[in-house]
């Protein structure tokens, strides 16, 4: 079949209700409003209630994203669903998701890149769409983060968010659509951000569950470092691809990990704030939810036009990095 474009056609997000607040954090453990907003943006974040779970949240995005894109459920021929706290192990919550919108002909999977997710997922859905092997896919991010956070440990319990963002892509028309992507991983570093225990290596016991060992550990500092840089290359190299430079971008989207890292990569990029997305604030660092929230919310605001060149970038656990630039 023809090389023909992929091209994002509709997008959607949901959180829960329930928010958690720097003062509520401050009740929680030693830290302060001061001390988070300076150090990460973050002034507060959604958090799912016990009876909440990973892909009600992607249903309910998903569907948002289907509406708009105009398609019918049916036709989608691929889920993705990234997450790194899918409702259960077996099967995918991208299966479950599958089921809930009856798109009974999709092949559906999970994919596990931390933040990176839903640049992977855009990418293997590029490649599926351009060659022929499916007409519209979904990709989703989603998470409930809140699960695998230690609420005694204030380095990392003030970060996480839950929700998540969906897009379902299609053929583009004319010269639009997806430019380029790259996606990057170097697993030496699996253990800057991980949950050493919950599966089959460290198994589920009583004993692990009161160690905590199903806990996300972060070693935030050389995380910090890998993120600007790594988003800054790629973000260069997917613009270099598709012959622009920075300043003809329009909408930089970088993953909303820290305020301090969405700065210093636009920095490097030297590309000018204003055209640089960050809702930290209200959402912190959502993993493979954040680029699909903060691109639903960029196009509710209408800060995205028509020809206009978006650039998606981001850094996570694994350590996983990726780009994409689009014309919209
Ligand atoms: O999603 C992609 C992967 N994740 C990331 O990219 C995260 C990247 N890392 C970060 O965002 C930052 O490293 C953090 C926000 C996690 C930490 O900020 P930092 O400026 O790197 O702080 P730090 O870890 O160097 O800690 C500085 C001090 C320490 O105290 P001492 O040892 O200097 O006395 C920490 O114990 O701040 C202390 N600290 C806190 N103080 C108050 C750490 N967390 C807190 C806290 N409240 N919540």
């Amino acid at each position: 079949m023809a090389d023909v474009r992929a091209a994002i056609l509709g997008t959607g997000r949901a959180y829960p209700e329930g928010i958690l607040t720097n003062a509520d954090l401050e009740r929680m453990v030693e830290t302060s409003d001061e001390w988070i907003t300076s150090r990460t943006g973050i002034k507060e974040r959604h958090r799912a209630s016990e009876s909440e779970y990973t892909s009600m949240f992607a249903v309910e995005a998903s569907r948002q994203a289907i509406e708009r894109a105009r398609i019918d459920p049916i036709d989608l021929g691929l889920v993705i669903c990234a997450t790194v706290s899918p409702d259960q192990i077996l099967p995918s919550t991208g299966c479950l998701i599958q089921a809930e919108l009856g798109a009974n002909r999709a092949a559906a999977f999970d994919l596990a890149a931390a933040c990176s997710g839903f640049l992977y997922g855009l990418t293997l859905a590029d490649m599926m769409i351009r060659t022929g092997q499916t007409r519209y896919a979904l990709v989703i991010g989603a998470e409930v983060l809140s699960r695998y956070v230690d609420f005694t440990d204030r380095s990392t319990c003030i970060l996480f968010g839950d929700g998540a963002g969906a897009a379902v892509l299609g053929p583009a028309e004319g010269d639009r659509g997806i430019l380029s992507t790259k996606i990057y991983s170097d697993g030496r570093y699996a253990e800057q951000l991980y949950s050493p225990g919950g599966g089959t290596r460290v198994k589920p016991t009583a004993e692990t569950l009161a160690q905590g060992m199903h806990y996300f550990k972060m070693k935030g500092n050389e995380l910090f470092k890998m993120a600007v840089r790594s988003m800054a290359d790629v973000s260069t190299e997917v613009l270099n691809e598709a012959g622009y430079k920075p300043e003809d971008v329009k909408l930089f989207i970088p993953h909303q990990a820290n305020q301090r890292i969405t700065d210093a990569v636009a920095s490097r990029l030297n590309v000018d704030s204003s055209i640089v997305y960050s809702n930290i604030a209200y959402h912190g660092n959502t993993s493979s939810a954040s680029v699909p929230i903060a691109l639903d919310e960029c196009i509710e605001k209408g800060k995205v036009s028509e020809g206009d060149l978006v650039l998606l970038a981001s850094f996570g656990g694994g350590v996983t990095w990726g780009g994409a630039l689009i014309k919209w």
